[in-house]
């Protein structure tokens, strides 16, 4: 099904757009929506950067880009795509700059064309870009809509956070602004609602009666590589648990929306962050795990002493009555032994074991696990008798995946949905303020945990293990062990 783009004929508008993220996902996933036929016959796309290019090299640009980066190219597409390309070049924050792109902007576009501004800079030149857009005037709703989409990082801190939310929102709508994170676009994030609330039979058991706990991996086989420089100021928690992590968290977590509206489900994934337990740092900090992966100071624009983390796992408690008590483990780094992100849901034992062969061992809990990437699906373990024997029992699975379902079509980028549904103004899959702020705040108390007298010492990982062994005895000391559900090595 299309979404309805409001007027019919949108400007995208890209703030960077000389830079990587335009050239390798947001043209390359344009160029898909208009194969697709997913974007309406009218619509313009208007690069806008400091550097110097005119409307013919940067086609050429974009025209590698979606070559190199995108799921596919024709010279026919090309040939009806690239004519909607243009450049203006000037400075970002510069009203004189931005005048001169809304004259190209005039010339280009028909009367009550609405504007998606796409801001893919440095997040230092995201509240001045807004504030002089909105002095210009080009904020303004005149004869068509106007939103911005705002890439991650959205602050450093909460204080951070919260200053950019109060300069953005002197000049914007919080309806006209759109926070990205890129893990709300993929598929298998959407389908965590799916599974939930489109199904009768699991709803039912998704709580602390029936759920031991919760595992959520994000694992990076790659090292920080050539991005040292932003790295080692960000760390592994601000780089993907303040944003990614939590965000699955909430999803799994939160309680059924009352509609798929964008502030009904917002709101739902906000109830959950601030039932996070974070009041105590020391807390945080004992229930934490630091790590960096040997090598990593090496790296060009690493300090050589550095004290950042590229691993870290955390133990959480979300206090509401569906998940009292239940465990929920966080953990994510680079420079491990595969890549995946997977969502594992342990169940309880069962309550009485009929079986002797159960008694003599250690029977594994059931568990689904939601496999977010790389093989997109669904697992769910449970035992079953061994054949010819009187009742042994093993662990099997049934497993869904994307790839032998659906005819085998490829699962789209992130950035085709997000672009889409910013067209279409729809908010549901991007972040809200205030759900922003109290991730920031979570994030916030851990890291004064690391900084406080009971900080988790910093270990040093091999790389391509799973992280330092405290990891594995964060778990353990509850006697639950990580479960690599979905790439299936344990
Ligand atoms: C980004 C982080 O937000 O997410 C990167 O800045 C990380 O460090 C990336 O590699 C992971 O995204 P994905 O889609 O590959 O899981």
């Amino acid at each position: 099904m299309n979404k309805q783009i409001e007027g019919g004929s949108p400007s995208i508008i890209i703030f960077g757009a000389s830079g990587d993220l335009a050239q390798r996902k947001l043209v390359p996933a344009l160029y898909s929506l208009f194969e697709k036929d997913k974007l309406p016959d009218d619509f313009r796309i208007v690069g806008f950067a400091r550097s110097e290019f005119d409307d013919t090299s940067f086609r050429e640009r974009m025209r590698d880009g979606i070559s190199e980066f995108g799921d596919s190219f024709s010279e026919e597409t090309w040939e009806n795509f690239a004519p909607r390309l243009s450049y203006v070049q000037g400075q970002y924050d510069e009203a004189e700059s931005l005048r001169r792109l809304e004259e190209r902007l005039e010339d280009l576009e028909p009367d009550g064309a609405g504007r998606l501004y796409h801001l893919s800079v440095p997040p230092a030149l995201y509240a001045s870009i807004v504030e002089t857009l909105g002095e210009v005037g080009l904020t303004q709703a005149g004869n068509g809509w106007r939103r911005v989409v705002i890439e991650k990082p959205f602050g450093h801190d909460l204080a951070s956070a919260r200053t950019l939310n109060e300069r953005i929102h002197a000049v914007l709508d919080e309806e006209q602004i759109y926070r990205i994170d890129h893990y709300l676009g993929k598929e298998t994030v959407q389908n965590i609602l799916v599974f939930r609330f489109a199904n009768a039979i699991f709803e039912p058991i998704w709580n602390r009666n029936y759920i031991s706990h919760v595992q959520i991996t994000a694992a990076e086989a790659v090292d920080v590589g050539h991005r040292g420089d932003y790295y080692d100021e960000v760390g592994v928690l601000r780089d993907m648990f303040q944003n990614h992590l939590l965000q699955l968290l909430a999803l799994v977590a939160m309680e059924p929306p009352v509609s798929f509206d964008a502030d009904a489900l917002r709101n739902e994934k906000v109830k959950v962050l601030a039932a996070l337990q974070h009041h105590d740092p020391h807390a945080l900090a004992q229930n934490s795990v630091r790590g960096q992966y040997e090598g990593y100071r090496e790296i060009a624009d690493v300090d050589a002493g550095s004290q950042t983390a590229t691993f870290a796992a955390l133990r959480l408690y979300i206090d509401n009555w569906r998940w009292q008590g239940v465990p929920f483990y966080l953990r994510s780094g680079k420079a491990l032994a595969t890549k995946s992100t997977e969502i594992v849901v342990h169940f309880q034992r069962p309550p009485h074991i009929l079986f002797d062969a159960a008694r003599r061992k250690e029977l594994r809990p059931n568990y689904i696990a939601l496999c977010i990437q790389p093989d997109e699906g669904i697992h769910l373990r449970f035992e079953a008798k061994v054949p010819d024997t009187v009742a042994e029992m093993e662990p099997v699975d049934m497993e869904f995946h994307y790839a032998d379902n659906f005819d085998g079509a490829p699962i789209p980028e992130a950035y085709e949905r997000l672009l889409l549904d910013a067209l279409s103004g729809d908010a549901a899959l991007f972040t809200r303020a205030d759900e922003i702020e109290l991730a920031w705040a979570l994030i916030d108390d851990v890291i004064a945990g690391w900084q406080g007298p009971e900080a988790p010492a910093l270990q040093h990982y091999a790389p391509g293990s799973w992280g330092p062994a405290a990891a594995t005895e964060l778990l353990a000391a509850h006697c639950h062990e990580w479960t690599t559900g979905c790439a299936h090595d344990d």
